[in-house]
């Protein structure tokens, strides 16, 4: 998910635009890591099964207006029970990893307290069938699913919700940290604080822009407390984390002024408060009156950990205009004129994904990192147009270019993780918006791969991005 989604800004901003990504070599190193990642809540469907307990989405989603198409995830693709489908087309595209979440209410039905064997049994069992087909397990800890019974006692606003992860991740590493290795503790936390707290269009669906603070601040603690808690409990772990790194670029026009402080405030919100105390044990200035009373002594010491690797999902550059009215001050802007968007309305820019990279390699001691997420949304309704989808293979294409050239540029890309495996449930806009390689015949369950299914197998069998 990105910011700078629908256009409705005034004027269109200026970007560097397509730059000039091209890579000398074409070659992927042997050893990069090909695969698709996806989340429980979009994907397994089995709400109640094994005993889950509820999460802040089973709420949000069922309240009519905050799912465009009205849809929910009881069903999704079913992927609790089919999950061994999932697993062959995955190993059938000779991928080498997968990236799923793991249910936090699956394992802690009440977010706390008694462990249910019952839920854990199921990612053992999805361990195992990767591990049996010679595909890597990368799981995911908090994907947005908060269990209902936390948000109860106020969620991330709350400081003990930061321990409650770090409890729950070591659950996880205890049970399946002899044969599960690779973790990434937060995905896009910028996105649920955001989206989920002050913009009311995620669960748990608040409005109230002081909730910010607490909340970025707590899950960044619990991050931390959840990182040592799974290097105590297991050997040999690959320890990580997931943001949303967007470059953020102000609305040109008579206010570019102004609109370029509303960018740096959204900056600082969406990148910097997540990077910079993972990585320096610091906020960014601009943070300060949001954490007024919320840091306390040795709390940045304990979210500064060492990341075995840093993921990284790009979408889209966020565009930025200053509106006296918005939370914040902080709006969407239009992308610049002509610019070309996927079916969400993001802007397909690959040079902001060269451009991310090169941030964190040149301002945080360039880490390992992993492109955790990057695909898009395709404009095909349902029919036969959709399998043939061009449209995915040429957004790919031009992405893993921009890989290619950061990599060059001396990033220390080790693997991309296509986002997503099938068509799913994407959030607030339900089953209306496509980014599988593979379709899914929702009234049957039936998986049928796309033709960039079979690009991206071609690519991940080949180690060369064809131009
Ligand atoms: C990022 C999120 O992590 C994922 O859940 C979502 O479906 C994709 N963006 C696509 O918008």
């Amino acid at each position: 998910l990105a910011l700078g989604g629908a256009a409705m800004g005034l004027s269109g901003c200026e970007g560097p635009g397509e730059t000039d990504l091209n890579p000398k070599s074409r070659q992927f190193p042997k050893d990069f890591v090909w695969g698709v990642a996806t989340a429980a809540f979009q994907t397994e469907g089995s709400q109640t099964a094994d005993g889950r307990g509820p999460s802040v989405w089973d709420l949000f989603e069922k309240v009519p207006g905050h799912v465009k198409d009205g849809s929910d995830a009881t069903v999704a693709t079913d992927s609790y029970r089919r999950f061994q489908e999932d697993v062959d087309l995955i190993a059938g595209a000779s991928l080498d990893a997968y990236r799923f979440s793991i249910s936090w209410s699956r394992v802690l039905p009440a977010g706390e307290g008694a462990v249910n064997a019952a839920g854990l049994d199921h990612y053992s069992r999805l361990v195992d069938a990767l591990l049996a087909k010679g595909v890597t397990p990368y799981a995911t800890l908090f994907h947005w699913d908060l269990p209902q019974g936390l948000q109860d006692k106020g969620g991330w606003k709350n400081r003990d919700t930061a321990q409650r992860l770090a409890d729950y991740a070591h659950a996880v590493v205890e049970r399946l940290g002899d044969r599960l290795k690779n973790y990434i503790v937060l995905n896009e936390a910028a996105v649920h604080a955001v989206f989920g707290h002050v913009l009311g269009e995620h669960a748990p669906g608040l409005k109230d822009d002081k909730l910010l603070g607490p909340v970025i601040h707590h899950m960044n603690l619990g991050q931390g407390l959840a990182m040592q808690a799974l290097r105590a409990g297991g050997k040999d772990l690959k320890v990580g984390t997931t943001m949303a790194l967007q470059p953020c670029r102000p609305a040109g026009g008579p206010w570019a002024i102004w609109n370029r402080l509303a960018s740096d405030g959204l900056d600082a919100l969406w990148n910097g408060a997540w990077l910079d105390p993972l990585f320096k044990g610091t906020y960014p200035k601009a943070m300060d009156d949001f954490l007024v009373g919320v840091v306390r002594d040795g709390d940045l010491a304990n979210i500064r950990q060492p990341v075995d690797f840093l993921g990284v999902n790009y979408y889209a550059p966020a565009y930025v205009r200053l509106d006296l009215n918005a939370p914040g001050k902080i709006a969407q802007a239009a992308p610049p004129k002509g610019a070309e968007l996927d079916a969400f309305g993001r802007h397909i820019d690959p040079s902001g994904l060269f451009e991310v990279l090169n941030r964190v390699r040149r301002d945080y001691g360039a880490p390992p990192m992993l492109v955790t997420e990057n695909g898009c949304s395709d404009p095909f309704g349902p029919g036969p147009g959709i399998l043939d989808d061009q449209f995915r293979i040429t957004y790919l294409r031009r992405h893993l270019q921009a890989v290619l050239a950061a990599r060059e540029a001396g990033c220390d890309v080790r693997g991309y993780f296509e986002w997503t495996l099938i068509d799913n449930f994407e959030w607030d806009l339900g089953y209306t918006s496509k980014f599988g390689l593979v379709a899914m015949d929702r009234a049957t369950g039936v998986r049928t791969p796309k033709a960039s299914y079979r690009w991206f197998k071609a690519l991940a069998e080949s180690g060369v991005l064809a131009s």
